[in-house]
């Protein structure tokens, strides 16, 4: 039977209690089995997947029930908080940022304009301030908290558009390369590009985008009639973290009159180390960057960031007046973030970057990215011993490799190398194609991967290797 409540959609003081009792002792217990459970489990997944499609019902369930449901769900598939997750970019989501989206959601301040919680508006604003800090930008700066980076790749794109073409801009090209992360082009696309306008330029050696190259295409492209306005860098590739030449990318678009924009999604936060600061040295000469909290500042899903050196044009981009909004106040010392973004409601994002920072301070952070910095240079130097390939030395924490075999397929053995690794359960990498070559990819991100992760992820790979050498097979 459902509890009764006085009225059913408020529980009393003391349900509320159990309720979050109950939950917390969920989510206690699913952090510290994280370092057990398999990175990867899809035993029975499908089957509740399944019982999971089901009418809305019209009666309330216990629970406790429908808790027992979400760890079963949560159960399920990969284990993407867990320090086995090495796939993709992963992030982890930190304790006191779960807590923040709990006080968040409970408390549900509305700080999209600034006059209906002035002081949350400001925990939001505080938080941006520190992100365009770390970059060194201007006061004028503003940004806005995003889903991810997508959107935030999205609102950049948008912003250079109606900063540089106008409202008649099918002629405008972006340069990329085909490195970037496709966002980048996805977002093109929902901005009103048509494909073509969306450049490739040519990568060296090291998969960094070639300056010269770029400059050709643009001096082609203005000959041709159209208008170059956009190139994007990226720091830290989602490959294999390599960050384009950016201080000369940041002067060839100052040349040609571009907007320069870096996608730092991944990389941005290693700013905070001074092996990431040497790195991405150029990034704070970007017209706007992307960066996602949710990647190494180790925030839950939910959590990406766009700033724009030059605030004003971010609100040019997205500010768009509504009678019925003319009762809230003109933005003041605290940005009405509506006015910077496609959202008008949407949850207290900030608090959920400000309250882990102020909890443990940068140096935390600072600390745990320069262990992943080390962690990814472990993983090459055991994997180059080992005789992988491994072509590119992480200059963040990605590691990209691939076994080179005397003969047969090579794609098809390092399909299966990557198949036997993760079947072993301790780690979950994933792959990608490079130059037409499939490569694994090992990435550490995570705040909960340790050293002891990465030795064990190396070690399921060696085992996985001479299983794949031996002509073992391994469930598909
Ligand atoms: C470099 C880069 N840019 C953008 C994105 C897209 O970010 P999101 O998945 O948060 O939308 C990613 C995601 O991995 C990325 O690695």
């Amino acid at each position: 039977m459902p509890e009764i409540f006085r009225y059913a959609l408020e529980p009393d003081d003391d349900q509320m209690h159990a309720m979050g009792l109950a939950a917390l002792s969920l989510v206690e217990g699913y952090v510290r089995d994280l370092p057990q459970r398999p990175a990867f489990d899809l035993d029975g997944a499908l089957d509740l997947a399944a019982r999971l499609r089901e009418p809305a019902p019209e009666h309330g369930t216990p629970w406790p029930d429908l808790l027992r449901t979400v760890a079963a769900a949560a159960a399920a598939g990969a284990a993407s908080a867990g320090p086995g997750y090495l796939a993709y970019v992963p992030g982890g989501g930190l304790y006191a940022a779960a807590l923040a989206d709990l006080l968040a959601a409970a408390l549900n301040k509305y700080v999209s304009v600034w006059n209906l919680a002035p002081a949350c508006a400001q925990i939001e604003a505080t938080a941006i301030r520190w992100l365009c800090d770390l970059f060194g930008y201007p006061p004028r700066a503003r940004g806005i908290l995003t889903s991810g980076g997508s959107l935030a790749n999205f609102s950049a794109i948008v912003t250079a558009r109606t900063a540089l073409l106008g409202e008649r801009f099918l002629d405008g090209i972006l340069y990329v390369t085909d490195q970037t992360h496709a966002s980048s082009a996805k977002a093109a696309l929902l901005a009103g590009f048509p494909r073509a306008n969306v450049r490739t330029v040519p990568t060296l050696a090291d998969l960094a985008m070639d300056p010269r190259a770029l400059a050709r295409m643009i001096e082609d492209d203005r000959a041709a009639g159209l208008r170059p306005f956009l190139v994007i860098g990226s720091a830290g590739t989602t490959n294999t973290g390599i960050v384009d030449p950016l201080t000369v990318l940041a002067d060839l678009a100052r040349v040609e009159g571009l907007w320069f924009h870096v996608d730092a999604a991944y990389g941005g936060p290693f700013q905070l180390t001074e092996r990431g600061r040497d790195l991405l040295r150029g990034i704070e000469r970007a017209d706007s960057i992307t960066l996602d909290p949710h990647k190494a500042m180790f925030l839950p899903y939910g959590t990406g960031a766009l700033l724009v050196r030059d605030g004003p044009l971010l609100r040019q981009a997205h500010h768009f007046d509504a009678h019925y909004l003319q009762d809230l106040g003109a933005e003041e010392e605290i940005p009405n973030f509506t006015e910077y973004s496609p959202e008008l409601t949407r949850d207290f994002r900030g608090l959920r970057l400000w309250l882990p920072v102020k909890l443990h301070g940068l140096e935390a952070f600072r600390q745990a990215l320069d262990e992943k910095l080390d962690l990814a240079r472990l993983a090459h130097a055991e994997l180059v011993e080992s005789g992988f390939d491994v072509p590119w030395r992480p200059q963040l924490t990605t590691v990209a490799f691939r076994w080179i075999p005397e003969d047969g397929d090579a794609d098809a053995f390092n399909a299966r190398l990557l198949r036997h690794v993760n079947a072993g359960g301790r780690v979950l990498l994933s792959s990608t194609m490079i130059g037409g070559a499939y490569m694994l990819r090992l990435c550490v991100v995570s705040h909960r991967t340790h050293r002891d992760r990465v030795e064990e992820a190396v070690a399921a790979i060696r085992v996985a290797l001479h299983d794949c050498l031996d002509g073992v097979t391994r469930p598909s």
